[in-house]
C-alpha cells in the first residue's frame, strides 16, 4: 500500500499486533490489530499481496484475525475501511454503521471464542 511508515511508532505499541499470513514460509499478507478497549479492536493496514487478490486469501486473513482477537478477549472489531473494499468486508459479515464517511465505519462482532 502507498504511504506505509516502517517506522511509525504505533507498530510498535504493546497494544497494539502487526499480523502477516504466511504460504510455505513468505509473507503474503498483513494486517494490524489495534486493541483500543477493554473488548473493542480496530483492524488497520490489511492487504493482500497484488498479484494474489481475489483468491480467498483475504477471507482466510480475516479469518486468522477474528480468532485472534477471541483469543484475547475482543467482543468487537472495527475498520475504517476504505470505499473500494467495502464489499470485502460485507461479505465477510461486516456492518457500514458510518458509510458517508470517506473511509466507511465498518463493525463486526464476535462470536464467543473457545476457551483455551
Ligand atoms: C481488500 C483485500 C484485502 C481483499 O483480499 P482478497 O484476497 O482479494 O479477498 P478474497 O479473495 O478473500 O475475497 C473474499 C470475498 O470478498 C469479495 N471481495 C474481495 N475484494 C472485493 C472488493 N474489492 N469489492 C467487493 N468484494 C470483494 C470476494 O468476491 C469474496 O467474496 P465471495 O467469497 O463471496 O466470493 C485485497 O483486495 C487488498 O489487499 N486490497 C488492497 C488494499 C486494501 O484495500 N485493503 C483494505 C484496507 S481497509
Amino acid at each position: 500500500m502507498d504511504g506505509y511508515d516502517e517506522r511509525h511508532p504505533d507498530d510498535r505499541l504493546a497494544s497494539n499486533h502487526p499480523l502477516l499470513l504466511m504460504h510455505e514460509g513468505t509473507p503474503v499478507g498483513t494486517a494490524r490489530l489495534d486493541v483500543t478497549g477493554p473488548r473493542l479492536g480496530v483492524v488497520r493496514l490489511v492487504a493482500i499481496e497484488a498479484n494474489l487478490q481475489r483468491r480467498g486469501l483475504g477471507r482466510l486473513l480475516m479469518q486468522e484475525v477474528e480468532s485472534y482477537a477471541r483469543r484475547v478477549g475482543l467482543e468487537q472489531l472495527e475498520v475504517n475501511a476504505a470505499k473500494e473494499a467495502e464489499g470485502f468486508y460485507q461479505s465477510l459479515g461486516w456492518v457500514a454503521v458510518r458509510s458517508d464517511r470517506e473511509n466507511p465505519l465498518m463493525t463486526k462482532s464476535l462470536s464467543p471464542g473457545e476457551i483455551q
